[in-house]
């Protein structure tokens, strides 16, 4: 197979309902490694469930979640796509690293503090071992890029870390892996405070502009977007709301700065956000179309997750049957 392709390997919580945030910032993106990497792109369900989950909602988020990546442009004859769970090397690696994390590095991370705060009923081990897990998912594959948002930054620290302890001990086993981590300029910002990230458990529905909602939705919500009391639709300090909206604008028309600039000289706030809007909802209608096509076509994305897994194990056999033998298991 493609050994001397670098490996790329991203994680996905089966989470369903994407923002146009992770459509810009992440998602539009992984389509572009497959030309030059080997890549693998996991609905990861085993970490879904630390915190409590509807069981029917659960597995129709796993379809919907790998239905929405596919039509967001991830080809599934380019791409390895498969589910976390299918792959029962995920969870044994993910035992062993657990024995090379420490207790003060899992402490530490911020995610588990913001979650346990949030899931104060169930502040279960799962939770707490989740980078150890992911450190798996990453390390299975030999991964040498992770593309991830800002936000997971100090889990592929710890995974590097984990990585770096084990390759010291039982000398090189695991690449140390890199995160690919989008520039500024990507992060897409709330509609309602242009100076926050646009997150999906933002209370407020018109901040958020999901890649699944209709036309008019998000023309409507454009058209409320905060901006400030100049005019001029041009990029400058303190006009977060602009500057956002250009971004948005660049992501779906390819148009410099200065070219929004010319072609909204003139014009003001409305007609600008109008514009946006609809660039937005044009932008999207494909992936809409080709999510609705896809996810009434059930036995073909189980086709795709059957594959996937099956490649996934694969590559994961290898680094497994290496891991075991290292520590000392008996084959
Ligand atoms: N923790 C990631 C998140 O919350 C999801 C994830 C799980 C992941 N395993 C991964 C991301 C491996 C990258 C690589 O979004």
């Amino acid at each position: 197979m493609l050994q001397d392709k670098k490996i790329v390997f991203s994680g996905v919580q089966p989470s369903g309902n994407l923002t146009i945030g992770n459509y810009i910032g992440a998602i539009k993106n992984f389509s572009r490694f497959s030309e030059e990497y080997e890549t693998f792109y996991c609905v990861v369900d085993m970490h879904a469930i630390t915190v409590r989950q509807v069981p029917a909602e659960l597995r129709r988020r796993t379809y919907e979640t790998l239905a929405l990546y596919m039509a967001c442009g991830l080809d599934a004859k380019k791409n390895t796509l498969f589910v976390q769970s299918h792959v029962p090397y995920h969870a044994e690696l993910g035992w062993i690293l657990d024995c090379y994390t420490m207790f003060g590095e899992l402490s530490r991370m911020t995610q588990f503090k913001d979650k346990s705060a949030k899931h104060a009923d169930n502040i279960n081990a799962g939770l707490f071992t989740y980078p150890s897990l992911m450190a798996a998912d990453i390390l299975l594959y030999q991964t040498d890029v992770v593309p991830v948002g800002i936000d997971q930054k100090q889990h592929i620290e710890l995974t590097r870390d984990i990585a770096t302890r084990f390759n010291q001990v039982y000398g090189d086993t695991f690449t140390i892996p890199e995160g690919f981590i989008p520039t500024d300029t990507m992060k897409i910002m709330s509609l309602a405070e242009p100076t926050a990230k646009m997150s999906k458990s933002d209370p407020n529905p018109n901040a958020i502009v999901y890649i699944l909602d209709n036309k008019d939705d998000i023309i409507r919500k454009f058209r409320r977007a905060v901006t400030d009391s100049d005019t001029r639709v041009c990029y400058g300090e303190g006009k977060d709301g602009i500057n956002n909206l250009m971004n948005i604008y660049h992501a779906f028309t390819g148009k410099s700065n200065e070219e929004i600039e010319r072609e909204f000289d003139g014009k003001g706030y409305g007609d600008f956000k109008l514009a946006v809007g609809e660039a937005c909802a044009d932008g999207l209608a494909p992936v809409r179309a080709e999510f609705d096509r896809l996810i009434a076509a059930k036995a073909y994305l189980e086709s795709v997750m059957k594959e996937g897994s099956e490649k996934a194990m694969y590559y994961a056999r290898k680094t497994m049957s290496k891991v075991r033998r290292k520590i000392g298991f008996v084959n």
